[in-house]
């Protein structure tokens, strides 16, 4: 097998917060100032992706921190009539550096699909900023073994068009749907599993060298307890982390997690 544990080393472990629809301007100060003195010998790449309001106050307090700031979605045109919507350049300009895209509850509650999410991750890499593709699969689908089917799928069409070089701003997140938010974890070998197959789609794709530079996150149910297993995987480089990012002690324990010799 072309794809072994060896290219772990080279790759930047990402551990990413995902707040979803939680925390107002003065909860995030609060987290972000409880989280920072926690996570400040990190090993790893720290990010929080918080609601759009909460951003500018997240950036200014994690200004002399280790912790990068990162959007839970963005839009594709640079500014018009899209009602709700934000562009790129106004998450560039406020200090941004990550941006989450097509999250399945954006697929799920918000009619996303892969055509939308390959045009914001376009325009996303295009404004310079680094793109959390999430992928993963129902249970059904699961349930059906076609998992490898729509994985390769969401793949081919999420980084449509994205070249190799923009391949370099890209974080894949492996999140199996029905692990979201349910306490059902996969177990590190299905997540090994599925984030080894991410990497041999990106090697047909975009070959070795590049496929072996893309950082793969896992997420779903991912936390304190369960961390450092899924995170020794060969082909696990980080973590999404919805409910346990919300809890400093919690989050910074995953963080802790990707402290080890591989
Ligand atoms: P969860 O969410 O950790 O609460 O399951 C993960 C995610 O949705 O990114």
């Amino acid at each position: 097998m072309l794809i072994d544990s060896i290219g772990k080393s080279f790759r930047k472990t990402i551990i990413a917060g995902n707040w979803k629809m939680n925390k107002t301007p003065s909860e995030a100060k609060a987290l972000i100032e409880e989280i920072a003195p926690l996570v400040k010998d990190a090993k790893c790449e720290v990010v929080c992706c918080v609601p759009y309001v909460d951003l500018a106050t997240a950036i200014e307090a994690a200004k002399d921190t280790n912790i990068k700031i990162g959007a839970e979605n963005c839009h594709w045109a640079e500014s018009g009539a899209f009602t709700g919507e934000i562009s790129t350049a106004m998450l560039k300009e406020i200090g941004v550096e990550y941006v989450v895209i097509g999250h399945s509850e954006r697929r799920q509650y918000f009619g996303e699909t892969d055509e939308t999410v390959n045009k914001r991750t376009k325009a996303a890499l295009a404004a310079g900023l680094k793109a959390i593709v999430c992928v993963g699969e129902l249970l059904w689908e699961r349930e059906c073994n076609i998992t490898k089917e729509v994985i390769a799928r969401q793949i081919k069409l999420d980084l449509w068009d994205v070249s190799v070089e923009e391949l370099k701003n890209v974080v894949i997140a492996y999140e199996p749907v029905w692990a979201i938010g349910t306490g059902k974890t996969a177990t590190a070998e299905q997540a090994e599993e599925v984030c080894e197959f991410i990497r041999v789609c990106l090697n047909g794709l975009y070959g070795l060298e590049a496929a072996q530079g893309v950082t793969i996150q896992y997420g779903g149910s991912m936390n304190e307890n369960n961390a450092a297993e899924l995170l020794m995987k060969p082909n696990v480089d980080g973590g999404l982390i919805g409910g346990a990012s919300l809890v400093a002690e919690k989050f910074a324990s995953v963080v802790g997690a990707t402290d080890f010799d591989y």
